[in-house]
């Protein structure tokens, strides 16, 4: 049985403020099966980003209630009838429209990232892993570059200043999944991931991997392995002597 929800979404741009709409509801959708009535029967040009409708394109990044989440993942079930349920652009990226944010901080972050570098002299066909290597890496390749990790993490959610000197739990998984790759050849990816990236800002409070709609740990099997890596680097004694004598 279809019921009327009453819905808020931000409409406009930085400017904007939220508007309310009452909204037909019927069994089995989504919140984004409801943005797009909305786009169908009273606002023609809300402003909204999607593609797959099946949580695997990660465009359709959004607040509902506050908390990051897939618009196209969650169901319309997860709340009471009566609940005013309020829909917000992505808070850490610049506005564009309505829900639509401008997430080009993200690309700027993975261009910074070195490509994966085999060794010069590997042939396809003879790369070899082993299936433990396979398997932590698939846990990373799940990434669908939603960017929900992004906008919860607090280090740059409400702190553009932070922004240029750290890359956010996404890129610094991606530097984490490089540097345990066996067959990686880059050099210094804990000291990039140190340096470049703004490791030491992340403080583990784990709320990316909460938001990550994946289940990706980002925290605890990339990002607190790398620091760990990054202490090993930092601190051996024979690196220690071979990098104060280049100092
Ligand atoms: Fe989205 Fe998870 Fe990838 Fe972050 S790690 S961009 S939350 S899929
Ligand atoms: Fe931010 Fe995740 Fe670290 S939310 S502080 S990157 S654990
Ligand atoms: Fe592709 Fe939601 S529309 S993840």
């Amino acid at each position: 049985m279809g019921y009327q929800a009453h819905f808020r979404v931000w409409r406009g741009a930085d400017d904007g403020e939220l508007q309310d709409y009452t909204v037909e509801v019927n069994e089995g959708e989504v919140v984004l099966d409801i943005v797009h009535r909305l786009q169908a029967t009273q606002a023609p040009d809300m402003a909204v980003r999607w593609n797959c409708k099946a949580g695997k394109c990660g465009s359709c990044s959004a607040e509902i209630n506050g908390r990051p989440r897939l618009l196209c993942m969650t169901r319309m079930s997860t709340f009471t009838e009566a609940e005013t349920i309020t829909i917000t652009p992505l808070r850490t990226f610049p506005l564009v429209k309505d829900l639509v944010t401008d997430v080009s901080y993200n690309y700027t972050k993975a261009r910074e990232v070195p490509a994966f570098t085999p060794p010069a002299d590997l042939e396809p066909g003879e790369y070899r892993m082993q299936q433990v290597d396979v398997q932590r890496s698939q846990e990373f390749r799940k990434c669908i570059e939603c960017f929900l990790c992004q906008d919860t993490c607090h280090v740059i959610r409400d702190h553009e200043e932070n922004k240029e000197a750290f890359s956010g739990p996404r890129f610094l998984m991606r530097v984490a999944e490089l540097e345990m790759h066996p067959l990686d050849e880059a050099r210094d990816r804990p000291e990039q991931a140190r340096g470049d990236h703004g490791l030491g800002m992340c403080n583990i409070t784990k709320c990316c991997s909460e938001v990550c709609p994946e289940n990706i740990h980002i925290t605890d099997n990339a990002l607190i392995p790398l620091k760990e890596r990054v202490a090993d680097h930092r601190y051996d004694p024979i690196l220690r002597f071979f990098r104060k004598k280049q100092e």
